[in-house]
Parts: C-alpha cells; sequence; structure tokens
C-alpha cells in the first residue's frame, strides 16, 4: 500500500482497506490537484458534496467575514446568531409554502437523521420507525438501524428497538405502516444502493399511506438532494411533500452540516417535555451556517434545464456502450453499472490515468457513481464524457 493510504501507519483511523490514497495538496472548481502535480476532474464531488465545486470564491468570501466576526460563541439555540438566521432564511425561502418552515442545523447527515427519529418518536407518541431496504442513513447506531444490507449491521447488534424495513417499491408492504408506526424514512432516490428511484407512482401511495395512518414521511435528501438531480429538491420531480425533510453533505458549500427540516408546530415538541430534548454545542456552527447561506444563494443561480440534459445526454451515451449494462439517475447523479465488481475496479483505474475520479457505491459492487459539480463546464463535462468512454473501451476489451 502506498504511503499516502496507510492512514494507520501515521496514526488515522481506516475506514477501508483500501482507500483510494491520492494526496490532494489543492482543490478548485471540478478539479482536484495531488502532491505530484497532476490535476484531476472531479467525478464525485466528495461523495455529493461540492456541488458548487471546490473553493467556490462566493463561500471562501462568507467563511472569511464569519471568520472576522466570531467562531463559535455558544452551543446551539441560546444566542441569536445572524449566520444561523441566514442560513435558515434561504433553506426555508421555498419549503415554507410547503408547511416546512423550522430547520435544526445539526453536525452531519447521521446526525439529522438521529434528530428526525426523535422528532418522530416525540410527535407521534409511537415507537416504530421504518426505513426501505436499500436504504443508508448514516453509521450512527440510529441512523444504521434504518439502514441496510444485514451484513453492515450484524457486527454491532444489538441496533434500536422498534426499526424494521420494508421491501423497496412493494405496493402490498406499504399495509405494513400501521397506526402504530412513528414514520417512514426513505432516500427520494436511494444514493449508496446505486442511484435507485422509487417510482413516483410508488412515492404517492407510499405518502397517501403514511397520511392515512399518521405517520410522517421522512425523506432524506442528504445525498440526492440540493440541485443533484437537476431540481433544487429531489421530492420536487415527484409531486410529493414530505413531513420532514433531512439535509446534509452539499448543504455547508464543503462544511459539516446537517439540518433536518419540518413545521415549526412538530420542531416545538423538541423543547418542552422534556426540555432540551435534542440539543448539540456546534449544531449551526456559524462557519458551516455561513457557508451555507452562501452556498445557497449561489445554487438557486445554476441553469437546472441544463443539468437535466447533461443528465439525460450521459444517460444515452453511457447506455450505448457495450460495457455498460445500465445506467440509473437524473442530472448530475448517475450510477452506471458494469459486468461486475471487477470490470468496475478496472474501469476505476483506466479513468485515473486519463485524469478521472471515479468511485464505488457502498452497496452496489457492480456499479460505480457520477456526481461531478453541478457548475461544471459544458467543455470540461463534454472532455470528461470522452474520457470515460474511453476507458470503457480499455476495460471493454
Ligand atoms: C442518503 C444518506 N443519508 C445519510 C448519510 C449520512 O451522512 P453523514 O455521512 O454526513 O453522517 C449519507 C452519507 O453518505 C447518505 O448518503
Amino acid at each position: 500500500m502506498s504511503e499516502s493510504g496507510d492512514f494507520l501507519a501515521r496514526g488515522l483511523a481506516m475506514t477501508t482497506p483500501h482507500p483510494l490514497g491520492e494526496r490532494i495538496v489543492r482543490a478548485s472548481g471540478s478539479w482536484l490537484e495531488t502532491e505530484s502535480g497532476e490535476r484531476l476532474f472531479d467525478m464525485v464531488s466528495g461523495v455529493g458534496v461540492s456541488n458548487l465545486g471546490h473553493g467556490h470564491p462566493a463561500i471562501a468570501a462568507a467563511l472569511r467575514d464569519q471568520l472576522d466576526q466570531h467562531l463559535h460563541v455558544m452551543v446551539y439555540g441560546e444566542y441569536a446568531q445572524e449566520a444561523q438566521d441566514r442560513a435558515a432564511n434561504r433553506l426555508l425561502e421555498g419549503l415554507s409554502p410547503l408547511g416546512l418552515d423550522a430547520v435544526y442545523f445539526v453536525n452531519s447527515g447521521a446526525e439529522a437523521i438521529e434528530g428526525a427519529m426523535k422528532l418522530a418518536r416525540r410527535v407521534t407518541g409511537r415507537t416504530e420507525i421504518l426505513g426501505v431496504e436499500g436504504g443508508y442513513h448514516g453509521s450512527t447506531f440510529g441512523a444504521l438501524s434504518l439502514s441496510t444490507p444485514s451484513h453492515r449491521r450484524n457486527a454491532f447488534l444489538p441496533l434500536l428497538p422498534d426499526v424494521s424495513h420494508i421491501p423497496f417499491g412493494s405496493e402490498a408492504a406499504l399495509q405494513s405502516i400501521t397506526q402504530g408506526t412513528a414514520a417512514v424514512f426513505v432516500e427520494t432516490i436511494q444514493g449508496d444502493a446505486g442511484v435507485r428511484s422509487l417510482s413516483n407512482a410508488h412515492l404517492v401511495a407510499l405518502r397517501k399511506r403514511c397520511s392515512e395512518v399518521g405517520a410522517l414521511l421522512v425523506l432524506d435528501e442528504i445525498q440526492c438532494g440540493l440541485g443533484r438531480t437537476g431540481y433544487l429538491h429531489a421530492f420536487q420531480r415527484t409531486g410529493v411533500v414530505p413531513d420532514v425533510l433531512v439535509l446534509g453533505k452539499a448543504l455547508g458549500g464543503g462544511m459539516p452540516i446537517g439540518a433536518f427540516v419540518t413545521s415549526k408546530k412538530r420542531m416545538a415538541s423538541l423543547s418542552e417535555a422534556p426540555k432540551l430534548g435534542h440539543i448539540t454545542t456546534f449544531g449551526g456552527h456559524p462557519m458551516a451556517c455561513a457557508a451555507c447561506a452562501a452556498f445557497l444563494e449561489e445554487l438557486v443561480k445554476l441553469d437546472w434545464l441544463q443539468i437535466r440534459s447533461t443528465g439525460e445526454r450521459w444517460k444515452a451515451a453511457l447506455s450505448d456502450h457495450p460495457a455498460v449494462k445500465e445506467v440509473r439517475g437524473h442530472g448530475h447523479f448517475l450510477g452506471v453499472d458494469l459486468d461486475g465488481p471487477e470490470r468496475v475496479s478496472r474501469l476505476v483505474a483506466a479513468a485515473r490515468s486519463r485524469g478521472l475520479v471515479l468511485f464505488w457505491f457502498l452497496s452496489r459492487p457492480q456499479g460505480f457513481r457520477l456526481a461531478p459539480p453541478l457548475n461544471a463546464s459544458l467543455d470540461d463535462m463534454n472532455q470528461a464524457l470522452a474520457l470515460l468512454l474511453d476507458a470503457l473501451d480499455e476495460v471493454q476489451k
């Protein structure tokens, strides 16, 4: 293993025995720069984080301004902080008319899921929480309880009681959502299962069933949200509105932040009986919120039609390649299947040798993800597609 890939030798925890191991010294726009000065086109965006590329000037400026004002001043929810207000106003602008008019800022996607799980139990007084097979919601105990597949969970049992999973896309299984169910958590588009979408009809039926029995519908858009699909929020493609929307990853423009959004009425339940029902020291950190506000301000300026049409063009071009078995997704959020994990690994290496960074999925070994920055230039995107097709030619031989 290369020195840069041997985290443990340097005293750092490893998450995988086979990390990419590049040593990145600089990143700007859609490009990463290695210590040898090589420039790599980022087709991963740090797994759905750098939606406006790296080091966006407006986000960098907002961070500098905030740095001059103040860093952490108090645990979340005590002092009024301008950066939090700005981030909340930006985020809620389009969501408030849908009844999603209050946001709780936390530090990560998993923490936002934990908060939403607690909220669901607190609001409904029920204990059962359902996930959907194939979902990934994070690595903390609650979020892991909601996630599949089971081999990821088994080493850590017992997980949270009263949490189980309904089969993906099964109409019949909707009947297992009952008046004992506090909430159903589902990714609007499953990311780490390989960019896999429930049909619109199924999402509508799921929404209807939740409303019938008084269970909350929680949409996890931590990976698929905030512009990835060519829509500000992925649920806007579907016409289904959640009771709780969970965000993370791209939300901080490269800074760590997560959030769950719901109605003011529901959110109020977290500050009463018990008081301080959900608390966090660093949630709503002023630097993360300043970056978040700047990110959201810039995000809405994107050309959504171009992002959607680029996605369609890439899907068509990739589907035509003989090495490709299936392409799924929308906009700059695509999953591509080859005939097995071995060919995917060869492709990742072939793309790397052409200056393109590709990445795997957690739960779909025969697939790889394409999630370039949303503001990548058309020239860069065209060149990247040509290089990717060339790399596919190589691994097809
Ligand atoms: C859909 C989804 N939910 C939740 C999470 C967890 O977010 P975090 O890694 O910030 O805890 C992820 C992370 O990949 C995710 O893709």
